[in-house]
């Protein structure tokens, strides 16, 4: 992973143009906050996002990638990128409250943002304590509505470009529409920020707030635990027509298009990246 994210910014040194439609610097002068981005799609997205020009904040509750290597805001300013960690609880109003206003008051913006950060227990319904159910939903729905609220709020206050005030990516799964194994809390918690995502589209769709999701397959993040699970990666495997399962960059991709000023006229998606998981 901290190898691939090398080469994405290497790309961006070199001046090398991207495939299709998304160039090199189709970010330049947009002001981004990725939340859980020090570790895996989150820190893919935050270094694609900074290798397309943008100012990224790195917003987590740990420097430390779960796969291991340098931290997301140190590879972007070795590369000659912008990014700032902050240190942000999206469980906590306050927190998600001043990440937005910090955001702003260094940059006189925000342009974008990703909800990406994740919480899970991997229990079933009457396994899973009431505490559980809490802090799974305290990140994946209540952390989801409070940064979606707090940066609409800002965005808006700022003016049209591109025919956007703002744009919001909100990491959703595939596991918002079919169930997860033995995994209740993050499924259920997974399904209100697909419903979130269309909420929004739907009640702010005149102010010019852009709001779609990108529901990722199974990711090989190389993060250690059920992730790396024998069991859980032949079940990713037996889902998943692709010849192979997905990358963070594969999301990044996703997220990109989503996030940029080529994202016109789509609101209230879910854009499926699962290798067509969801097709068969
Ligand atoms: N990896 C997959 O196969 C997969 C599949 C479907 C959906 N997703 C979704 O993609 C997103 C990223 O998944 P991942 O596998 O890269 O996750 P990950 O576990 O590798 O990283 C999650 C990040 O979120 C941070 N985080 C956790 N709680 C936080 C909080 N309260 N406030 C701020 N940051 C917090 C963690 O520190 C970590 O850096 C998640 O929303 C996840 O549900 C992942």
């Amino acid at each position: 992973m901290a190898q691939s994210a090398g080469r994405l910014l290497s790309r961006r040194s070199a001046g090398v143009i991207g495939k299709g439609k998304i160039s090199m610097g189709c970010l330049i002068g947009k002001t981004a906050i990725v939340t859980g981005a020090a570790s895996g799609i989150g820190r893919a997205i935050a270094l694609r996002f900074a290798a397309e020009g943008a100012k990224v904040i790195v917003a987590d509750i740990t420097h430390t990638p779960k796969e291991g290597g340098v931290p997301t805001e140190d590879l972007i300013a070795a590369a000659g990128g912008t990014a700032h960690w902050q240190h942000c609880d999206i469980a906590k109003w306050e927190d998600v409250d001043a990440m937005v206003t910090g955001a702003v008051a260094a940059w006189g913006k925000l342009d974008i943002l990703v909800n990406n950060a994740t919480h899970w227990t991997s229990t079933r319904l009457t396994e899973t304590t009431n505490e559980q159910w809490r802090d799974v939903m305290g990140v994946n729905a209540d952390g989801y509505f409070y940064c979606c609220k707090r940066a609409v709020q800002q965005m808006l206050t700022q003016p049209i470009i591109a025919e956007a005030r703002g744009r919001i990516v909100n990491i959703t799964s595939q596991h918002g529409m079919v169930a997860v194994p033995n995994d209740v809390a993050y499924g259920v918690g997974k399904a209100t920020t697909v419903y979130l995502t269309r909420q929004i589209a739907a009640d702010y769709g005149r102010d010019f707030i852009i709001c779609n999701a990108v529901a990722p397959g199974r990711i090989i993040t190389g993060k250690p635990g059920i992730a790396q699970d024998p069991k859980s990666l032949d079940y990713g495997r037996s889902r998943t027509p692709f010849h192979r399962l997905g990358r963070p960059e594969d999301v990044a991709s996703a997220a990109l298009f989503l996030a940029s000023d080529d994202c016109t006229f789509i609101s209230g998606e879910n854009l499926m990246v699962d290798g067509g998981w969801m097709a068969s």
